[in-house]
């Protein structure tokens, strides 16, 4: 059944406002839901919301006794408990020097931790003053899931660990990271993880009873949905299953929401070659045949959906993974999965008292800036004065120069103590605004003026972003999304 946008549909605002900004949808690029006939959702951090803190606390549980078993690292390590808020996404871990660093859209190195420890600014300097992030470097690894959150927060600990309480010197970064890289790495495909779990799924994800409201409003507006997941189907299975508990009476099995489910995708390569595709054998009769496949890539998938390039909104919380490679291999429309805009915008609304003064202490700064530069231009035009013409001039003349300099330099360094004392002002500010964000490494999506990072890959590669997959029930089906206009410098 073709869809058919009512003619509200391009309303853009219709009831916005009425959305709590935490639950909104934001728009990086244009995108009529009228014109998407398929929509898909990865599964991990996408359908399914992790408890972050119980989630976590696993992983990291976990990774640190097989640390242990397997890779040698002392006992003395099992006593580390987790820190849920010592790292954001989108940190980038520098294996060669065993930091921890935060990057603006440019590349520069805004932050930085070594082990748990903030390093003072003039270290960051000399270490990074010319150095770009840049992942065409080895040497650096991009915090970009949050799956990896637990396990670059046991990277510092270990760092310190060894370096303060075992005083070991010329530790070998790099190693460290690769073995904790490959304990976590294993501990996903073991089974350690998933296996418990699978046994108390409550405990580990945040139930959304809007989930299969949304997901049944799609399907009622004519989309054909799929998952595409990395994840196994026994895991898929389980995870679905739960997170589908309060499905329509009329879905025998959470399977029917979809029309096909690919999982062990290997995403990103998915998008590029992928592997064979192969469906998935099981005995689950409510389960409609053809429906499960694991592995293939996307050309495939497009051929078994029947569409393909912008008719597909795909939703992943990746921003390489999922979002980077859907958009630019495929053509893909993306949506992007933050869980952490929740916090970060109900934040953003308790503090903005505080940016309104900021901007005002930034105005005043401005415009005593700009007073000072007045005053310097004039103390230099008189000295020039008498530079060039003291021939002409009678010595008393020159006196009533050097008089009037003296009124401007006292006048100018009246006006610098003031430029000082606005620009402490807007240090302290700017710290306490970041601080309320994360206490070591601010806001996610910015680094002072500039855009993160994370936040540039963002905007760049997401048509929108959003922190949940069911804040899509609030808009109407062929909801207009509309990017804001972005102004030039001229413009504002
Ligand atoms: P998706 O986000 O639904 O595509 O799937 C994420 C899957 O990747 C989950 O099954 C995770 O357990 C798995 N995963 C996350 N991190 C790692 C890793 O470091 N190595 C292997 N698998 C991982
Ligand atoms: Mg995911």
């Amino acid at each position: 059944m073709p869809f058919l946008p009512t003619p509200l549909a391009n309303i853009s605002s219709l009831g916005e406002q009425e959305i709590e900004k935490e639950k909104r949808v934001f728009v990086a690029r244009n995108l009529k839901m009228g014109n998407i006939e398929v929509i898909g959702f990865d599964l991990d951090h996408t359908l399914a919301i992790y408890n972050l803190q119980t989630f976590d606390e696993l992983c990291y549980s976990i990774a640190k006794q097989k640390l242990v078993t397997e890779k040698g690292f002392p006992k003395a390590i099992l006593e580390l408990s987790y820190n849920p808020n010592f790292l954001i996404r989108g940190l980038i871990v520098d294996t060669q020097t065993g930091n921890i660093l935060k990057a603006n859209q440019y590349g520069y190195v805004s932050e930085a931790f070594h082990g748990q420890k903030r390093l003072k600014r003039i270290v960051r300097k000399q270490t990074y003053s010319n150095v770009t992030v840049s992942f065409a470097e080895k040497r650096f690894e991009s915090v970009d899931t949050l799956f990896a959150l637990p396990e670059i927060s046991l990277y510092a600990q270990i760092v310190d660990y060894f370096e303060e309480t075992a005083k070991k010197t010329n530790l070998d970064y790099a190693k460290l990271y690769k073995d904790i890289r490959e304990t976590v790495d294993l501990s996903h495909k073991d089974g350690s993880i998933k296996e418990q779990v699978i046994q108390n799924l409550d405990k580990y994800f945040i139930f959304d009873p809007k989930l299969a409201l949304t997901l049944e409003k799609f399907r009622k507006a004519g989309k054909k949905l799929f998952i595409l997941t990395n994840s196994e189907w026994f895991y898929t299975d389980a995870v679905m299953n739960h997170l589908l508990q309060n499905k329509k009476e009329e879905f025998t099995h959470w399977t029917e929401y979809f029309n096909l489910v690919f999982c062990y995708s290997k995403k990103p390569k998915f998008f590029t070659h992928g592997t064979s595709l192969e469906k998935v054998e099981h005995k689950n009769e409510k389960i409609k045949p053809n429906k499960i496949f694991k592995g293939g890539n996307a050309e495939e998938l497009e051929k078994l959906i029947k569409q393909n390039g912008d008719k597909i909104l795909y939703f992943g919380d990746h921003t390489y993974g999922d979002i980077m490679r859907s958009k630019r291999d495929l053509g893909w429309r993306t949506a992007m999965i933050i869980y952490e805009l929740e916090h970060e915008v109900s934040v953003s609304r308790k503090i903005e008292t505080k940016q309104r003064e900021m901007l005002e202490v930034r105005e005043q700064n401005n415009k005593l800036i700009e007073e000072a530069t007045s005053l310097n231009q004039k103390i230099n035009h008189l000295s020039s004065i008498k530079e060039n013409d003291y021939r002409k001039m009678e010595e008393e003349d020159l006196i009533e120069i050097d008089k009037r300099i003296g009124e401007h330099l006292n006048e100018f360094q009246l006006k610098e103590q003031e430029v000082t004392q606005t620009l402490v002002q807007i240090r302290k500010l700017e710290a306490e605004i970041e601080s309320v964000y994360n206490l070591n490494w601010g806001l996610l999506f910015k680094c002072g003026n500039f855009n993160s990072r994370f936040g540039d890959q963002v905007k760049d590669f997401a048509c929108i972003y959003t922190s949940r997959v069911s804040n899509l029930l609030a808009y109407e089906n062929g909801k207009y999304f509309r990017s804001p206009m972005e102004l030039m410098p001229h413009e504002i």
